[in-house]
């Protein structure tokens, strides 16, 4: 598969979420039996959020428009108004959802220090879990990502996720685990998913990154969760309808697109090894499908600059700033176009 525009490959690295629908998927979608996912009349959704929940050796599951959207639930139906939850301070809830839980939920967030691995450090959560106290908001809630999108991608270990559950549970705290790209730790960690999330309360994980579905995220955890989480759901105007034509693309995700994730981290790791050697280039380890890099302190050339040229050359990538870049390798890149993208780089840098 592969970016077509005006009869020109495009190798497209900006995110995994560029992806669009697989041919299969496609069809899937085509014929989708459906009904009224808020009646609960929608056998696709239905079997989407059955094979969701066992997949990751819940209870349930609930179909959602959006990762954000299922983030948002978890907190809402984790946390009343007033009450804390903690956070890491590089987390995509933290840092690019809109502060809807605090907006819309008057969900008070906590930051604690992402470390470089995308862990928060025990003594860190504990530090911040407040005492019963008139003056402090209660704390009620800790949430991890895994992958850890801006700590580079790296997957958390389930002996992690274990400790910081336990520490959680122990104060009556809950566990939320935003796994948007959760199979990505999972195939790069080699264990199933289950291990990953069994720690957690509430795990939600996007079909719509990496695993190529057009739109969609699922929530899971226990039945009693997942009933309050839908009527959150309905109350931030997430009930659809015929969903079942989404849900289709889902179930293509996960029986068809798991396993192929391993060749998106193949991919990375050889963008990896060739940024390195580019002069001008300073790449960060890679652990899944996100590639971090940075100019050396002696470019001159600007962040745009650097994103139109490699533009003009029908590569696309994302800028952080300053001076910080992130590619993504996903199913619809292959070796050909992670070649096309490096000799894109290369010339670019020797005009820098
Ligand atoms: C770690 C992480 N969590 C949540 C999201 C939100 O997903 P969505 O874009 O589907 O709302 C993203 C999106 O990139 C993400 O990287």
């Amino acid at each position: 598969m592969a970016f077509i525009k005006d009869g020109k490959r495009i190798v497209d690295l900006r995110s995994d979420t560029v992806t669009q629908p697989t041919p299969e998927m496609r069809e899937a979608m085509f014929n989708a039996e459906v009904g009224d996912d808020v009646f609960g009349d929608d056998p696709t959704v239905n079997r989407l959020e059955a094979m969701a929940a066992e997949r990751m050796g819940k209870e349930a599951a609930l179909f959602v428009a959006s990762g954000t959207m299922g983030n948002l639930v978890a907190l809402l139906t984790h946390c009343q108004r007033g009450h804390e939850a903690i956070l890491g301070d590089q987390s995509h809830t933290f840092l690019n959802e809109a502060g809807g839980a605090a907006a819309l939920g008057g969900i008070h967030p906590r930051m604690v220090k992402n470390q470089p691995d995308g862990t928060l450090l025990l003594p860190d959560i504990q530090a911040a879990i407040r005492d019963e106290n008139v003056h402090h908001p209660r704390t009620r809630l800790v949430c991890l990502e895994n992958t850890h999108n801006y700590c580079f991608g790296t997957p958390l270990r389930a002996e992690y996720t274990q400790a910081v559950g336990e520490l959680a549970h122990s104060h009556g705290l809950k566990l939320h685990i935003d796994g948007a790209r959760i199979f990505n730790a999972a195939v790069a960690l080699c264990v199933d998913v289950k291990e990953l999330a069994a720690p957690a309360d509430s795990i939600q994980f996007c079909l719509s990154k990496g695993l190529g579905a057009p739109v969609g995220s699922l929530l899971c955890g226990a039945r009693a969760f997942i009933y309050e989480a839908r009527r959150n759901r309905k109350m931030v105007g997430g009930g659809m309808r015929q969903a079942g034509v989404l849900a289709a693309a889902g179930i293509v995700s996960l029986t068809k697109m798991v396993d192929r994730l391993a060749q998106d981290h193949a991919n990375a790791r050889r963008l990896m090894q060739g940024i390195a050697e580019i002069p001008g280039l300073v790449v960060e380890p890679v652990h899944t499908n996100l590639v971090f890099f940075r100019f050396a302190p002696e470019v001159k050339m600007s962040e745009a600059e650097f994103v139109q040229a490699l533009e003009q050359r029908d590569v696309r990538l994302l800028s952080l700033g300053p001076r910080r870049f992130r590619v993504v390798t996903h199913c619809w890149i292959d070796a050909d176009d992670i070649e096309s993208a490096l000799d894109a780089m290369r010339e670019v840098m020797r005009k820098a």
